[in-house]
């Protein structure tokens, strides 16, 4: 079983030292197998947020954990027009990683992430098709029993953001990038961006999507917050690509608890979805879910 923790959006500049400190600890005490990071670091892209995050990371580095880290769109600088066309994610490369698409594999998971940031939109993101075809190639030669994970800053799929239900807009090119996902036989679909937490099956947002679940992380230590949805991240465990839990990782004003806890179990290419009893799990916060079958 792989143990994944998945966080986002954590924005150095405009985030709570203390929530990063709990991150951390809480890590230290789980060891995941992987933690991974899906962008927005900073809140501006400037240096001493750079070196913040850098800071943060490099801890969690030395404390042995392994990481698989990609860069958001805060992570291209918005004012300083010089770099942000010039060299958008030099600093990222810098202080971060100078790898923007990393893949990662070992005896249970296969895991590509790709970067959509990019200097022409101020928040939205796209993919190239370069990268789909990237994304086509790394999971090729990948064996059937591993469970495929994709990991994008902004979600492949548009979803619901709002109370009223309205919806988001999805990557860029998303037609074309749904369809090198489902080519490559995408398991899980991580991303971030709304600082919002759900979970929904790809078919049930784009027919013929293929059989991804999509799993969306809401932001880990930003200050601000879409909904008041509080500080969470997400705490997956992999049995097999068809079988996997999810629990949402709350901030309740004072640490981390263990919140909304989801069983999901894919069977003739639908998932279905079982709550997970936990007297521990915070209130209130709920994932969206997924089709039942
Ligand atoms: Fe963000
Ligand atoms: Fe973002």
């Amino acid at each position: 079983m792989a143990r994944i923790a998945h966080l986002s959006d954590i924005h150095f500049g405009a985030n709570d030292p203390k929530i990063v400190a709990a991150t951390e600890a809480w890590l230290h005490q789980q060891q995941p197998d992987l933690v991974i990071i899906s962008g927005d670091l900073t809140q501006r892209a400037r240096q001493e947020q750079f070196r913040e995050a850098s800071a943060w990371v490099n801890r969690l580095r030395a404390a042995g954990l392994k990481l698989l880290v990609i860069p958001g769109n805060h992570d291209v600088p918005l004012y300083d027009i010089f770099r942000r066309f010039g060299a958008p994610l030099r600093r990222y490369k810098r202080y971060i990683s100078n790898d923007l698409c990393p893949f990662y594999e070992d005896d249970e998971v296969a895991i590509l992430g790709l970067n959509t940031a990019r200097s022409l939109t101020i928040k939205d993101g796209r993919l190239n098709h370069e990268q789909m075809r990237m994304m086509r190639e790394r999971f090729a030669p990948v064996a059937a029993a591993k469970t495929r994970i994709l990991v994008t800053h902004h979600p492949l799929f548009a979803m619901p953001i709002g109370k009223g239900g309205e919806l988001s807009e999805a990557v860029g090119r998303h037609d074309d990038a749904v369809k090198a996902a489902r080519d490559a036989g995408i398991h899980i679909a991580l991303a971030g961006h709304f600082h919002r937490t759900y979970a929904e099956a790809a078919q049930k947002m784009v027919a013929d999507a293929g059989g991804a679940l999509v799993i969306q992380a809401g932001t880990a230590t930003s200050t601000r917050l879409r909904n008041a949805e509080p500080q969470s991240f997400n705490w997956l465990h992999v049995r097999h690509f068809d079988d996997i839990e999810l629990q949402v990782v709350v901030w309740d004003g004072a640490s981390f608890q263990r919140g909304h806890h989801v069983a999901y179990r894919q069977q003739d290419g639908a998932w279905t979805a079982r709550e997970i009893s936990d007297a521990r799990a915070a209130q209130g916060m709920k994932v969206a879910v997924a089709a039942r079958a």
